[in-house]
């Protein structure tokens, strides 16, 4: 099992023997705010997870009491203003780049646990992971119109796809916060839990990833995350076209096994279980 203590400097990684990767924000002192260096190092520690192959599941989370502050208004904003504008894009397209392309598109499923502070900016890689759990009382907040500005990146279009209209443009336009259990009411994640237990929740769910086939999830995120964009024909082409790259990527062959456990051996009930691996 690979060792990466002390790999990065702004991100701890931690692969476990039950086959998931802790990806931990590693900024405490400044509340694990995302400055350029992170997001860097964050672009190298996807690449590398992608790789392993003991990290099956991929969990983010935060050092101390926050997930993320957000962007980091200092090192991503203030400073970068005095920088060439070519170092401006070069800054934003990291950003992109591990939160929208990496992340979103994740060969592997991933999990948000967010332990406490999600503000602005944070809100790119919690909608890019594919799902989320919260303390119940962590703290969320579309801060950006609080420091003057709109809300930065690809937040809003993360809004849109997550909840819903009006409670969008309420905290998009008041900058309150609300609750990890508020947060669950309104579909930005999946569910809160008390801070106690948390990792014990993320864990669980991470358990019933693991035991189902790597490639055909992979193929099952991406179609549906894509055909939120797509027309119903172009779905009809690209959903088809996904179930054809599962079924010819999957070196276990899947679908034949579960199938023949179900209509031939007897053994499983696909409804309730999944086929044995
Ligand atoms: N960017 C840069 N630095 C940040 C930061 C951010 N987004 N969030 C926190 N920090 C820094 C603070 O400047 C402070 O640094 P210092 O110790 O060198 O003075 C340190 O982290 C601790 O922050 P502090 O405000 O004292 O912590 P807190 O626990 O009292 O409050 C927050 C936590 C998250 C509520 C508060 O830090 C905050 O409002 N941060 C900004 C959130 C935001 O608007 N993010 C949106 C960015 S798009």
């Amino acid at each position: 099992m690979a060792d990466y203590a002390n790999r990065w400097s702004t991100v701890l990684v931690d692969v476990d023997s039950t086959g998931i990767a802790w990806v931990t924000l590693n900024r405490p002192d400044k509340r694990n705010a995302m400055n350029p260096t992170l997001n860097r190092e964050m672009i190298d520690v996807l690449e590398t997870l992608e790789l392993d192959t003991d990290a099956r599941v991929l969990v983010l989370t935060g050092a101390g009491e926050s997930w993320t502050a957000g962007m980091d208004l200092k090192e991503y904003f203030r400073e970068i203003d005095a920088q060439p504008e070519i170092v401006q894009e070069r800054i934003r397209r990291d950003c992109s780049q591990w939160q929208w392309k990496l992340l979103r598109f994740y060969s592997k499923p991933t999990i948000a646990m967010v332990n406490g502070w999600c503000f602005g900016g944070g809100f790119s890689p919690l909608v890019a992971c594919d799902l989320a759990l919260a303390d119940e009382t962590a703290v969320f907040g579309l801060s950006e119109i609080n420091w003057g500005i709109p809300p930065g990146n690809l937040v809003s279009k993360a809004l849109a796809d997550t909840i819903g209209h009006r409670e969008a443009l309420y905290y998009i336009m008041t900058g309150d916060t609300f609750t990890g259990a508020e947060a669950a009411a309104m579909g930005l994640i999946n569910r809160s839990v008390p801070g106690a237990e948390l990792r014990e929740a993320v864990t669980e769910l991470a358990g019933k990833l693991t035991d189902k086939n790597p490639v055909a999830l992979r193929y099952a995120k991406h179609g549906f995350k894509r055909c939120r964009e797509l027309t119903w024909e172009q779905n009809e082409d690209y959903l088809y076209a996904k179930i054809d790259q599962s079924n010819h990527r999957d070196p276990e062959q899947g679908r034949a096994q579960g199938l023949k456990q179900f209509l031939d051996d007897k053994t499983i009930k696909p409804g309730l279980q999944a086929y044995q691996r």
